[in-house]
């Protein structure tokens, strides 16, 4: 995820500016710039890779002077992690620096008008179309022209803009991006993160959607987005460093969980236009749909995951078999893989040596590859045909969280596009479709506030040494994610079986020692799966039931209850998964586990 800084007073900035990035560099990041304003003029230095090279560039700084300046890291989206897509961006006539984080949705449209404006651009990012508009729109005063500016954008961002014209000024704003205000003496100071300011300053503003700031070193004025002035509370930050990284979290993994409402929206957003998936990005044709035989689904650990639960999906709504493969048994299998095979491939770090060699083979039998990713300019990412990008930012907890949830929405987007385009469902059902999968984060929100109970569930059922997790249908595809998550940070052996299935030798092995979660989600399956929590019980198990919230039945059967708000099944694990994953990390705190990095595992697995 990018991180953003400035500083306006009597100091150096450039120094505070590189201080403050090092401080930022924790949240993951491929590129970094500053952008200074000496005489009247505004220097630029921008690198690829590390902050210590842009360290180097400017000699710490020095070779930057000036009282007023912004800087920003860059985590790729639209564009290559290049110098030139870095940031800060500036504006054709010089006059303007900007620094930004989020995503401008409506870029496209506004790269057009620009362009037949006259303004040429530098840069493949969304970004570069603010700075053009804050250009285009300045007549002398730089307030106007932002605001102008801000009611044009469409999407997320925290901005952070600079003027050679009105050099002490700092204008920031925010919409869907966390941006923070810091109060010095003589001097102030804006980040995304708080991170990066607490060693200046701890007395901080916290700016919301919609509004925007003006900074000097003697001031800062907040105003609404009818450009009206506002008071803000001044709020106290007593976190240290560590924990400011976290965002007040105890564990990244915790602070991971909690963005996915974000992640996911991210996700889908800029992808959804006047009620239409839009996947500019694939170019997959109708007649190529049409054509192929099958779709090839490879990945490993969660990310395989993901994708049994996408098949549901993508066989209900396009009727084309879908096939779920581990990647490091695909490689191997001497796979029936030809150019009428489209290969989905799915990695969070794009860099998994087993998911690339998989990915290798089924392109050199022919398949037609489409990647979902989530880091762009990635081993995954270049090799494919078409990508379509999760927009999670970077995850630092080894146990994925928002990557898998990120994919899944994904999926989702892809079977209810390819469903349209195939003409394989009726336009009554697309809309209902389509308003799920948009009010998805809004159900992921909910589904945390609704289940404060969770850590006190981890209480009752951390001391077992295993534990069963079943489901049948979706319900199954979430068991098996859910299962993983408990084994890999709790270290509790965690055993996912499809419900159905147990009689067939594994009741055996119930008896009380051996709770179950069972996953009771899926309407069409529901009868079937409480039979199976009957089975259970009967042989001593403790049950712990996740089902929707109108389920009441459930109540009398299972020990205990997490509810989760109603879901169409076919999206219903991107909901489903978040008390598994809140029940994993509690779990594994009770334990006293080492959460963000547990034993043995690596976050990105580039060995076979
Ligand atoms: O980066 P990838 O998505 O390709 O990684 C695949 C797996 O290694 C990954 O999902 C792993 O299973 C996670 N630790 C699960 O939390």
């Amino acid at each position: 995820m990018c991180g953003i800084v400035g500083y306006t007073g009597a100091q150096q900035a450039a120094p505070i500016l590189l201080e403050g990035l090092t401080n930022l560099e924790y949240r993951g990041y491929d590129s970094a710039g500053i952008a200074v304003i000496n005489n009247k003029q505004i220097l630029v230095s921008k690198v690829t890779g590390r902050i210590a090279n842009l360290c180097e560039r400017t000699n710490d700084g020095k070779s930057c002077p000036g009282t007023v300046g912004i800087g920003h890291t860059r985590w790729a989206t639209h564009g290559a992690p290049t110098d030139t897509n870095a940031h800060p961006h500036m504006s054709n006539n010089g006059k303007f620096a900007v620094v930004h984080n989020g995503i401008i949705e409506n870029y496209m449209n506004l790269r057009e008008e620009l362009i037949n404006n006259g303004y040429h651009f530098e840069s493949q990012t969304d970004t570069e179309v603010v700075v053009h508009l804050i250009e285009m729109y300045y007549n002398g005063d730089i307030k106007k022209a932002v605001k102008r500016t801000l009611a044009r954008l469409e999407g997320s961002y925290a901005l952070g803009v600079i003027c050679a014209d009105e050099p002490e000024k700092i204008y920031v704003a925010r919409e869907a991006s966390p941006l923070i205000l810091g109060i010095g003496i003589g001097e102030n100071f804006f980040a995304s993160d708080v991170t990066a300011l607490v060693q200046y300053t701890r007395n901080v503003i916290y700016l919301d959607d919609g509004e925007f700031a003006e900074i000097t070193p003697e001031s800062i004025k907040i105003f609404d987005c009818a450009g009206q002035q506002i008071k803000k509370k001044i709020n106290h930050i007593n976190w240290d460093i560590q924990a400011a990284e976290k965002g007040g979290y105890e564990h990244f993994m915790l602070k991971e969980i909690m963005e996915q409402p974000r992640a996911v929206k991210a996700t889908i957003s800029p992808r959804i236009k006047d009620n239409e998936i839009v996947l500019d990005e694939t170019d997959l044709s109708v007649d190529y749909l049409k054509n192929i035989k099958k779709i090839v689904i490879t990945a490993c650990g969660s990310a395989y995951y993901a994708g049994c639960a996408g098949k549901h999906a993508i066989e209900k709504l396009c009727k084309i078999p879908v096939q779920v493969e581990l990647a490091s048994e695909l490689r191997y299998s001497d796979p029936l893989i030809d150019e009428r095979t489209l290969l989905l491939v799915i990695s969070q770090s794009g860099e998994t040596a087993d998911t690339i060699a998989a990915m290798k083979e089924c392109k050199r039998r022919g398949a037609k590859t489409l990647a979902i990713v989530n880091v762009v300019g990635s081993t995954i990412a270049n090799l494919a045909d078409h990508v379509l990008y999760t927009w999670a930012g970077p995850e630092i907890a080894v146990a994925t969280t928002k990557g898998y949830t990120t994919q899944l929405a994904v999926l989702y987007l892809f079977a209810l596009h390819a469903a349209k385009k195939l003409n394989r469902i009726d336009e009554q059902r697309y809309d209902n479709l389509l308003k799920v999968i948009k009010t998805l984060p809004k159900r992921i929100q909910e589904v945390i506030d609704m289940n404060p109970s969770i850590p006190k569930l981890a209480k009752k059922y951390h001391k077992h040494s295993s534990m069963f997790f079943i489901g049948r249908n979706t319900d199954y595809a979430i068991a098996l994610e859910g299962a993983l998550k408990m084994k890999e940070i709790s270290y509790i052996h965690a055993e996912s079986y499809a419900a159905g299935e147990l009689k067939h030798g594994t009741i055996a092995l119930i008896d009380e020692h051996q709770p179950v979660i069972a996953l009771c989600c899926n309407d069409s399956v529901m009868e079937k799966t409480m039979s199976n929590i009957v089975e259970v019980k009967a042989r001593g198990a403790e049950v712990l039931a996740v089902t929707f919230r109108n389920n009441q039945k459930i109540v009398s059967l299972a020990d205990d209850v997490i509810f989760i708000p109603q879901v169409e099944p076919l999206f219903s694990a991107v909901v489903e998964i978040i008390p598994l994953q809140l029940l994993a990390y509690y779990v594994a705190k009770e334990n006293g586990c080492d959460i963000d990095k547990p034993k043995n595992l690596a976050k990105s697995v580039t060995v076979e």
